[in-house]
C-alpha cells in the first residue's frame, strides 16, 4: 500500500524580509531529510515551498531601502532560493505568495467562506500613526511597561518582566515608525468565524494528524473558546485586495498558507505544460496526502485557522502537521546583539552544509523539543562520527586495496553474515526516518560504523600488506569493509545527499537505494580513494561568537621566532624530502609521546619511523594518510628500535599538525 501514497510535503513559507538563518534551517533540513527518505523508498513525493511576501513589515522594509516591495521580494526570493540550494534542500518548486495563482485562490477561499456564512464585518478601534498615516500592528508600538515601568517595550509584551498586554495598556505609547503618539481610529474589518468550525476542529484533534503535544495545545485553545479571526487590513498594505472592498487587504496570514496550494498549482502547470483551471487544482489538492512541517510558534495558524479555512472552502484537510521546536545556539536564543544570529551565508563561508545537516539529524526527533547547536559539541560530533568513524572505514580500506591489490574488489565477501546484518538494519533505520526520529536512525548507523571499524581493526589488513602471500586476504577484508561502508552511505543518503552522490560516483555509479543495500559490490576495480570530508578544527569556529578581547598582557608576549641563519639553495637541496604513505601506526610501550609509523616511500620496503605525535593523533586515523618524510636523515638507534627518517609537522610542542599533500601525490615523490 505505501507504494501508492502520493505525498505533498511543505515547509513553512519564510518571510521575504530577511535572510535564511540557522533556526530556519532546522525546519528545511528536517523536512528535506523526510522527503529524500520517501523518494529513496520509491514514493511519489512532491515538496513545495515559497516566500511569504505580504504584510506591513515587508512594506516598511522596502520603503526603508527605497525600493518597491516587488523589487525587495524578488531580490530576497533569489537569495532564499540560493541558500536552500546550497544546503541541499530539494524543493520541486520554490515560489512566492505574490503570484496570480495565489491571488485567485485567496479570493476563492474568501468568496466560498462568505457564501457559507462564515465571514462577518464589524468596526474596530485601532492604533493609528497620524504621521505615517497607517494603522499600527502591535509590534510597531512602543512604550513603558504597565507592570514594571521599563521604558521602550513593545506593544504586546515586556522583555524585562515578561508581562503580556494590549498596546492600549502601555504608558506613553509611541509609534516605532515615526515617534508620534498613536491615536485611536475606527475602521471596518472582515472576520472569519472560526467558532463555526469548533466541532470539526475537535474531531481533528482526535485523528493522528497532530503530535500528542500539539493535540493537547489545540484542545486547550478549543476549550478556551474560538473567537472571530480578523482577516482584513487597511491600506496602505502590501498584499491582495479583498473582493468588493478595494481599500481593504487580506491579512498576510490568510494568503500565506493558501500559498502552499498556489505553489502546487504553479508546479503542476509547469509539469503539464499548460495552466490548470481552478477546478482542476482544487481537485488535484485532494489527491495528495498532505504533510506540513512547521515550527511550534505557528501551530495556531496551521492547526486551527488553516483546517477551518480549507473546510470553509470545501477543500481537503492536511493529513498531518509535524511541528518542531526552536533552535538555540550555544544555549542561547538566536540574537543579533549576542552574535548568535547566524545566517545560512555566514555558516557556509566557514563550514560544509552537510555538517549542519548531519548535526541536526543527530539531534532531531519527532517531538516538539527545542534543540541546541553547541559548536564545541558540533565539532566533536562531526570529527568523531563522520571523520573518525564513517570516513575512516572507506579511507583505510580503499587505500590499502589500491596500494596492494590494484584496487580490485574480491569476487566474494569473507563475512557475508556481517554484511547481511548491515543490510537487515535498513528496516529499523527506515522506520525511524519515517517517524522523524532521525536521532535514532543516526544512532543505529553509527553503531554499525563502530562495528565496521572493529572488523577492520581485528582483521589488521595493513599487516597483510607487508606479505605478498597475504594480499588476497587483504583484498577480501577491504572488499568487506568497503561494502559495509556502502550500506552505511545508503542509509545516510537522506542526510548527506552530496557525500552519498560523491561515493556513488567514486564506486563506479553504484546504486545507493535501500532496496539494493543487500546486494554487495564485488569484482570490479575501484578508483583511488578521493578525500571525502575534512575535520573541523577549533580555528574553523573562531568566527562563531567572537571571544571577548583578552586583558592587556602584563609582560610582553614572546615575539614570533626569528628565522634561523640563512642557507643557500644547495644547502636546502641536501635534504631529501619524500611523500610517504602511512601503512601502519602503533603506540609504543613505555613512550607516551611516540608513535611507531610504518612508512611506504615507494622503495619496495617499509621504513620504521618514530614520531613524537602521539598526543595529537590517534594512530588509527593516520593509516592511509600521506605525510612528508626526510628520507636521507641518518638512521638513529632508539630505545625502542631504529628510526629511519623523520616526518614533518608544524607546531610549537603544544599543538602538532602533520604536513600532508594534495590528493594525487604518490609515495616516493620528491618534495622540493
Ligand atoms: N511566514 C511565516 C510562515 C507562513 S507558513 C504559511 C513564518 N515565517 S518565518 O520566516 O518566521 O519562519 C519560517 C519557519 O522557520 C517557521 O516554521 C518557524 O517556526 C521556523 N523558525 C524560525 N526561527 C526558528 C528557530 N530559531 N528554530 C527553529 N525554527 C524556527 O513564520
Ligand atoms: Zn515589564
Amino acid at each position: 500500500m505505501p507504494q501508492s501514497r502520493k505525498l505533498l510535503v511543505t515547509s513553512a513559507l519564510p518571510y521575504a524580509n530577511g535572510p535564511i538563518h540557522l533556526g530556519h534551517l532546522v525546519e528545511y533540513i528536517q523536512t528535506d531529510i523526510w522527503v529524500r527518505y520517501q523518494r529513496l523508498r520509491g514514493r511519489f513525493c512532491t515538496y513545495v515551498c515559497a516566500d511569504d511576501t505580504h504584510g506591513t513589515p515587508i512594506m516598511l522594509k522596502a520603503e526603508q531601502e527605497g525600493v518597491t516591495p516587488e523589487a525587495l521580494i524578488t531580490r530576497v526570493g533569489q537569495e532564499h532560493a540560493r541558500d536552500f540550494a546550497d544546503f541541499g534542500i530539494s524543493f520541486d518548486y520554490f515560489g512566492s505568495t505574490h503570484c496570480p495563482e495565489n491571488e485567485q485562490l485567496a479570493r476563492d477561499v474568501y468568496e466560498r467562506s462568505r457564501a457559507g456564512g462564515h465571514i462577518t464585518r464589524r468596526t474596530v478601534e485601532q492604533a493609528f500613526d497620524p504621521v505615517k498615516n497607517l494603522f499600527l500592528p502591535d509590534r510597531f508600538i512602543k512604550g513603558t511597561c504597565p507592570r514594571c515601568h521599563s521604558p521602550d517595550q513593545y506593544g504586546d509584551s515586556c522583555e524585562v518582566c515578561g508581562a503580556t498586554y494590549a498596546p492600549s495598556d502601555l504608558e506613553d505609547p509611541v509609534s516605532a515608525l515615526s515617534g508620534a503618539t498613536p491615536v485611536s481610529r475606527s475602521s471596518e474589518h472582515h472576520f472569519f468565524r472560526l467558532g463555526d468550525f469548533t466541532a470539526s476542529l475537535k474531531a481533528f484533534t482526535e485523528t493522528d494528524a497532530l503530535q500528542p503535544e500539539a493535540a493537547n495545545k489545540l484542545r486547550e485553545w478549543l476549550d478556551a473558546g474560538l473567537t472571530d479571526w480578523d482577516i482584513s487590513r487597511d491600506a496602505p498594505y502590501f498584499g491582495f485586495s479583498i473582493p468588493g472592498a478595494p481599500d481593504k487587504f487580506f491579512y498576510v496570514w490568510l494568503d500565506a498558507p493558501i500559498g502552499y496550494m498556489a505553489t502546487l498549482w504553479r508546479l503542476l502547470n509547469a509539469r503539464q505544460g499548460r495552466p490548470l483551471t481552478l477546478e482542476e487544482i482544487r481537485k488535484a489538492w485532494g489527491d495528495y496526502e498532505i504533510h506540513h512541517f512547521i515550527g511550534k510558534d505557528i501551530l495556531y495558524f496551521h492547526a486551527l485557522f488553516w483546517p477551518a479555512m480549507l473546510e470553509a472552502a470545501g477543500l481537503a484537510r492536511p493529513h498531518a502537521i509535524h511541528a518542531h521546536g526552536f533552535l538555540t545556539i550555544n544555549g542561547k536564543k538566536m540574537s543579533k546583539s549576542r552574535g548568535t544570529f547566524i545566517t545560512a551565508r555566514d555558516y557556509l563561508a566557514h563550514l560544509p552544509a552537510e555538517y549542519l545537516r548531519y548535526y541536526l539529524a543527530a539531534k532531531l526527533n519527532g517531538r516538539i523539543e527545542d534543540i541546541d547547536l553547541n559548536f564545541d559539541d558540533f565539532r566533536a560530533r562531526i570529527n568523531a562520527d563522520l571523520v573518525g568513524k564513517l570516513i575512516n572505514i572507506a579511507s583505510r580500506s580503499a587505500q590499502l586495496l589500491t596500494r596492494f591489490a590494484g584496487g580490485r574488489l574480491a569476487e566474494t565477501l569473507p563475512d557475508p553474515a556481517l554484511f547481511q546484518e548491515f543490510a537487515a538494519a535498513g528496516e529499523d533505520i527506515g522506520i525511524h526516518y519515517e517517524r522523524r526520529e532521525y536521532s535514532r536512525a543516526i544512532k543505529l548507523i553509527m553503531e554499525l560504523a563502530d562495528r565496521a571499524n572493529r572488523y577492520i581493526d581485528d582483521a589488521k589488513p595493513w599487516e597483510m600488506g607487508r606479505d605478498p602471500a597475504q594480499h588476497g586476504a587483504l583484498r577480501a577484508v577491504c572488499t568487506q569493509a568497503l561494502n559495509l561502508f556502502r550500506v552505511l552511505m545508503t542509509y545516510l543518503q537522506p542526510v548527506l545527499p552530496a557525500a552519498a552522490a560523491q561515493v556513488s560516483t567514486w564506486l563506479g555509479g553504484t546504486d545507493l537505494s535501500f532496496e539494493s543495500a543487500g546486494i554487495p559490490l564485488l569484482g570490479g576495480t575501484i578508483e583511488p580513494y578521493q578525500h571525502l570530508m575534512r575535520r573541523v578544527d577549533e580555528k574553523d569556529l573562531a568566527w562563531v561568537a567572537p571571544a571577548p578581547a583578552p586583558p592587556p598582557a602584563k609582560t610582553q608576549a614572546p615575539a614570533a621566532r626569528a628565522p634561523a641563519a640563512t642557507i643557500d639553495t644547495a644547502d636546502f637541496g641536501r635534504v631529501d624530502l619524500r611523500v610517504a604513505a602511512v601503512v601502519d601506526a602503533q603506540t609504543v610501550e613505555g613512550a607516551d609521546k611516540l608513535l611507531r609509523l610504518s612508512l611506504d616511500l615507494g622503495e619496495g620496503r617499509l621504513r620504521t619511523v618514530f614520531a613524537g605525535i602521539r598526543r595529537a593523533y590517534d594512530p588509527q586515523t593516520l593509516i592511509g594518510r600521506h605525510v612528508i618524510c626526510v628520507a636521507n636523515l641518518a638512521a638513529r638507534k632508539m630505545r625502542f628500535g631504529v628510526s629511519e627518517g623523520m616526518v614533518l609537522a608544524a607546531g610549537d610542542g603544544q599543538d602538532i599538525f602533520l604536513l600532508g599533500v594534495d590528493t594525487g601525490a604518490k609515495p616516493g615523490m620528491p618534495v622540493r
